[in-house]
């Protein structure tokens, strides 16, 4: 099949999230078992040119937006992988600094414009458009109308951003028409971009299968749960999948000390890296808990900064936070970090080279998320043998299973109820645990399980297929 992958970000040219990992990595699988795959997105200025060379498809477009025109070409980019980039270049992704910020709607907006605009000129025509999150949902709803023949997917990687606007928005983008057109049992679509992907899309799809059925629920649905309800049928759940060539820590350059299952003894010399680089004093057998995140309430900040003065005085646990996300947070860590200097290591920053080096020092690695539609973190954690330690919910819930008491079965250290003391219960299950000689046994087992992409990619290719039958029936 011929799939034309539309995101904001995509590994190795532009990542601020795991929909990057996902968008440079499930398109490799996917050519792995014979389709042909390509990517759209935007020709971000950040994007390093000395990196990607870059030659133009298409020069020239003008694209009708805000009462405006604006002038868009098309270039491509050759990734090593046998998959195509095509980068929709225009003055507004040009001169932007970052990837998301002020102008979103308008930037997306003329991006989905300039998208549908450049499908009817591309030489290659895909048979499936798969649309990512919000920042592509007017698509479906364009293809639709338009009578296109591509079938449509659209990916829900969370669901809590969804490109909202005001009234005023809908009449200056001249969206009003759109809004209205729609079957008479469908529900009113609100005013957001994600709503359209939902409705319109052949075919529905979310990162985890639990996540799935949670966002049907108004706890997880985030104002859309009616919509998601009525499109039930056409929803399914595909649990994301970790690029292990990509994540493989026995040969990870960016790690101090390579190993495998094997060789798992060679982790301690992470170990004593990222303790060297937090400087705590502790020895290496005292238990180490890392954290990579977004620091905001999705991840579970405001559980986990309610419970330092517990966990760091009845544990003598140490912990390594790296992240970046709510300026509320950050000063509440500096803070924690600076009462337990000789415990607590934070660093507000995006840094993979230190990401990787907590992923492979670290023993056990906390996701306490309130939500989480997939999560990438306890996949690398497991590939990197630390034990993750996380909330049941979406992902988390389809990726880590809990250990039984003799640990001879089970991924990690799993909490029921979102707040404090669950969370802490499993911190201590998990401190408890670590001096048991099965520790190493529940390392060799995690390490070992495989989270690869190649049963997902499988899964979206039956998809893609429904969706075409769907199409021409
Ligand atoms: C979003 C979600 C995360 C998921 C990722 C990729 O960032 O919050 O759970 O893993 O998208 O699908």
């Amino acid at each position: 099949m011929k799939i034309l992958f539309v995101a904001a970000e995509a590994t190795p040219l532009v990542k601020v999230g795991g929909l990057a990992d996902v968008i440079g990595s499930l398109p490799k699988a996917l050519v792995e078992i014979g389709h042909d795959v390509r990517v759209i997105m935007p020709g971000y200025g950040i994007i390093d040119p000395a990196n990607f060379t870059t030659s133009t498809v298409i020069g020239n477009l003008n694209i009708a937006v805000m009462g405006r025109t604006e002038q868009v070409s098309l270039k491509v980019t050759e990734l090593g992988t046998k998959v195509r980039v095509y980068l929709v270049d225009s003055d507004d992704f040009r001169n932007s600094i970052e990837v998301y910020g002020k102008g979103d709607l308008e930037r997306f907006l003329l991006f989905c414009r300039a998208v549908l605009d450049i499908l009817s000129k591309l030489d290659w025509q895909p048979e499936i458009v798969h649309c990512h999150d919000w920042h592509t949902a007017l698509i479906p709803l364009w293809l639709k109308k338009n009578n296109c023949h591509y079938a449509s997917i659209f990916t829900i990687h969370n669901l809590a951003y969804q490109g909202f606007f005001d009234a005023r928005f809908l009449i200056d983008a001249d969206l009003e028409k759109d809004w209205q057109l729609r079957p008479t049992d469908m529900p009113d679509p609100p005013l957001n971009f994600m709503g359209q992907g939902i409705l319109w899309a052949d075919m529905v799809t979310t990162v985890s299968e639990t996540y799935a059925k949670e966002i049907l629920t108004p706890e997880y649905g985030a104002g859309l749960d009616h919509l998601l309800r009525y499109r039930q049928d056409k929803l399914f759940g595909i649990v994301n999948g970790l690029d292990y060539d990509e994540y493989n820590p026995a040969i990870d350059d960016f790690i101090p000390a390579k190993y495998d299952v094997c060789a798992v003894d060679k982790r301690i010399d992470n170990k004593r890296a990222l303790q060297k680089r937090a400087r705590f004093a502790g020895g290496v057998e005292v238990p180490l808990i890392g954290m990579v995140s977004r620091l905001d309430e999705q991840k579970g900040l405001d559980i986990l900064t309610a419970s330092f003065d517990i966990l760091l005085q009845k544990t003598e646990a140490q912990m390594f936070i790296l992240g970046r996300g709510r300026e509320e947070y950050h000063n509440l860590l500096r803070q924690a970090a600076s009462r337990y200097p000789e415990q607590l290591a934070v660093f507000i920053d995006f840094d993979d080279t230190l990401a990787r080096l907590i992923y492979a020092g670290c023993d056990m690695f906390l996701m306490p998320s309130r939500f989480e539609p997939c999560g990438l973190g306890q996949l690398i954690a497991m590939r990197y043998g630390a034990v993750p330690v996380v909330h049941h919910t979406g992902g988390l819930a389809d990726t880590v299973q809990d250990l039984t008491q003799d640990m001879s079965k089970g991924s990690g250290f799993v909490f029921q109820g979102y707040d404090s003391e669950a969370m802490l219960a499993a911190i201590q299950r998990a401190v408890n645990s670590y001096t048991k000689k099965a520790w190493q046994n529940v390392m060799r087992r995690i390490m070992a399980l495989d989270f690869s992409w190649h049963a997902s990619a499988k899964r979206y290719e039956s998809i893609y297929r429904k969706a075409l039958e769907l199409k021409n029936s």
